[in-house]
């Protein structure tokens, strides 16, 4: 993939809260600042064109949406690429993979202005919290699909991208030190586990909102099946044929190969020079024990526990 605007440059402001907690093997943050309760990934100056990331973040809120619109809300490193690309093609009906990236369809890169300069049929995605979404989400009945993803994988697969991330975005510290962040909120977009306490909560205040939820292991494991029920929840009236089709050509080596030959258009330099950074790193199920010491993954496991064992999210960590 390629990526045009080169040697991003923040300058050190009020607004900049680098996160400290992160501050240990290595003495390294991230530049975020802190939004209703969430770290946010401090946008740089091309992003900003001048005002408040507050003020841009907030925008988003009253971006008027179409009644066709659709949203994938999904924390960071669940199958937001993928899920996309699947979706664009469901309502293309064609196999024809995208060629722009998909942050070019991101709320929190275009901000109102330019959600709203998107040409129809479209397909947003997000990693904000339902309450930071244009209002008009819940008010116009916009379709949103949320996946997830177990947290371990997730845990992993942000460490990797993070890492590998231009500065002052590149995280330096090292996956134990991350892993921790990843449990405490100290990170871009927050812990995994209040995203999804939130995502719950907030979908349940708005109960004539039409939500999908989807398990990335699910979509893995039988992706043709997940291309169906996505068909079936958009109202497309899409062939088997064509969802076979569809789950062939979204298959991860696909994407990945489609990415490198094609994809452009990234709205800020994404990737360190050098550090072979990618959306499509491995794309399986049960990594992280490649990753995790049996003490971390106990500890993990503990924590995560505890705050999620009365919300009723079911996760696969490995394959059977
Ligand atoms: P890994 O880092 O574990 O490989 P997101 O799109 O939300 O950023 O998520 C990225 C993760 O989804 C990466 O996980 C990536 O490899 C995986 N992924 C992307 N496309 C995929 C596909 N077609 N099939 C399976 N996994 C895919």
């Amino acid at each position: 993939m390629s990526s045009d605007n080169s040697g991003t440059q923040l300058v050190m402001n009020p607004h900049i809260q680098e996160l400290h907690d992160q501050r240990k093997s290595k003495g390294h943050g991230i530049p975020c600042f802190q939004h209703d309760g969430v770290c946010l990934f401090m946008p740089s100056p091309e992003m900003l064109k001048g005002s408040r990331p507050v003020d841009r973040i907030n925008s988003i809120k009253e971006a008027e949406l179409k009644d066709d619109d659709i949203v994938i809300c999904a924390y960071p490193k669940c199958g937001t690429h993928w899920l996309w690309e699947v979706i664009e093609m469901l309502i293309s009906g064609t196999l024809q993979h995208q060629k722009a990236v998909k942050e070019t369809r991101m709320f929190e890169f275009l901000y109102k202005e330019g959600i709203e300069a998107v040409p129809p049929r479209r397909v947003f995605n997000t990693h904000l919290p339902l309450r930071m979404l244009p209002k008009q989400v819940v008010e116009k009945k916009i379709k949103c699909i949320q996946i997830m993803r177990n947290p371990k994988d997730t845990c992993v697969s942000y460490f990797s991208q993070i890492r590998d991330m231009v500065p002052p975005y590149n995280y330096q510290g090292d996956f134990a030190d991350f892993t921790e962040a990843f449990m405490l909120e100290n990170i871009p977009f927050g812990s995994y586990s209040t995203y999804l306490q939130s995502w719950k909560a907030e979908v349940a205040a708005a109960p004539e909102l039409p939500t999908l939820d989807m398990y990335y292991e699910d979509m893995k494991m039988d992706p043709v099946k997940a291309v169906k029920d996505i068909a079936r929840f958009l109202g497309l009236a899409s062939s088997n044929k064509f969802c076979e089709d569809v789950a062939d050509a979204c298959s991860f080596k696909k994407m990945k190969k489609i990415d490198q030959e094609m994809k452009s258009g990234l709205p800020v330099k994404i990737w360190a020079d050098g550090s072979g950074g990618t959306f499509y790193r491995k794309g399986e199920i049960g990594d992280w024990k490649n990753w995790f010491t049996v003490a971390q993954s106990e500890r993990f496991d503990q924590i995560w526990n505890k705050k999620m064992k009365d919300f009723g999210f079911e996760f696969t960590y490995t394959l059977a």
